[in-house]
């Protein structure tokens, strides 16, 4: 997508060298604009789990060049062993998006199934770059095939500007290029249809105020960023037509675990009679499980995350405490949607209700 009038993608191999990738710190939006270069498999680590990259299907692209960079840095003689335990520092550093243990996983079936240290790199280096490209055109798709529900609305409402209400960044700044709830937006702005994104600000780490808005005003999208309690009221006064947010890990029975708050705005949603939807690739369903709210590890993470806010004050990015400063919090990182209030799920096979996700992959 367009970032300062220019084509990008949110992570790319070094052109020349191939012995590293560089991704944006998404720490830094939309603020500043630095540019990251990671050269080990740690550093992968280290970028996943302190978010300079964030977002599933992205978290996952990063652990697969991770794992590229591992068998490069391997010892002789030892690149199994090393690579299962990057693979294992890589796994660990957040619990609750699926992305990053599916593409860990088919990179290491990749990489076991050479034999010499040359193919290994070799295999290594094109799966990631194939898992790179399956993102970009999955999350393509799911553009074209959310795109109908937004004609849908536009068509019923004779013509009016469409209203999404989105939660966090599923944006491209969370995948590699399109986003998955925000490619059906952009494909409807191709297609000429008006549409207007409420942007919940996604307390406590913001991400749709730093990333979402950013991103939407990039591409020149309409949006208006909205504090995270307000969607129930724009509900209530039919200023939402449709709630359309990513995912993390969705159940084979279409419970969705998505940024906190997601649920609140599906029950809000659902009492509104305002269809809620879900939009992922396939890397993000989990078939191993069902109940989400049993099954699904929510990530907890630093309460200074709760007790701080950070924003530019003077041109430097500051970081405010907004309560007492031994205040006890409590920072749970996502929540989990049950399947009977999602309208549907976008994927890149099409759209489903929950239940009848797997008849997308038969
Ligand atoms: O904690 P993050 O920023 O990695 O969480 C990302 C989300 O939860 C997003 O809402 C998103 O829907 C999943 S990524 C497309």
């Amino acid at each position: 997508m367009l970032l300062y009038q220019q084509h990008q993608h949110t992570i790319w191999l070094h052109p020349q060298t191939a012995a590293s990738f560089f991704v944006f710190d998404q720490r830094l939006l939309p603020h500043e604009l630095k540019t990251v270069e990671i050269t080990s498999s740690a550093e992968a680590a280290s970028a996943i789990s302190n978010m300079t990259v964030r977002g599933a299907p992205l978290i996952g692209v990063t652990a697969a060049y991770g794992l590229y960079l591992a068998t490069l840095e391997a010892p002789q003689g030892g690149m199994d062993a090393y690579i299962a335990q990057q693979a294992a520092l890589l796994a660990a550093t957040r619990p609750t998006a699926v992305n990053l243990h599916w593409a860990i996983g088919e990179m290491c079936k990749a990489i076991t199934s050479a034999t010499t240290a040359a193919d290994k790199i070799a295999i290594a280096r094109a799966t990631a770059n194939q898992i790179k490209a399956d993102d970009i055109e999955m999350c393509r798709q799911i553009g074209v095939h959310g795109l109908s529900l937004l004609r849908d609305i536009h068509e019923r409402k004779q013509g009016a500007t469409v209203n999404i209400l989105t939660h966090c960044n599923a944006g491209w700044l969370a995948c590699v290029d399109w986003g998955t709830a925000t490619s059906p937006i952009y494909h409807a702005r191709q297609a000429g249809i008006p549409v207007h994104v409420w942007v919940d600000e996604t307390r406590p780490r913001n991400q749709g105020a730093n990333l979402t808005s950013f991103e939407l005003g990039q591409q020149g999208i309409d949006h208006t960023l909205i504090a995270d309690n307000t969607g129930g009221h724009l509900m209530q006064h039919g200023m939402v037509d449709i709630v359309i947010t990513g995912a993390d890990r969705v159940t084979a029975d279409g419970d969705v675990a998505n940024k906190i708050g997601t649920y609140l705005k599906a029950l809000a949603a659902y009492d509104n009679n305002i269809p809620f939807y879900a939009a992922l690739p396939h890397s993000t369903i989990d078939w191993s499980i069902r109940d989400g709210i049993k099954e699904i590890s929510i990530e907890q993470r630093h309460g200074d995350e709760v007790r701080y806010v950070t924003g530019l004050h003077n041109d430097a990015l500051t970081h405010v405490r907004i309560c007492p400063p031994d205040t006890p919090v409590a920072n749970y990182g996502f929540d989990v949607t049950p399947a009977r209030l999602v309208t549907g799920i976008i994927t890149e096979r099409g759209i489903a209700a929950p239940g009848n996700l797997k008849s997308l992959y038969v």
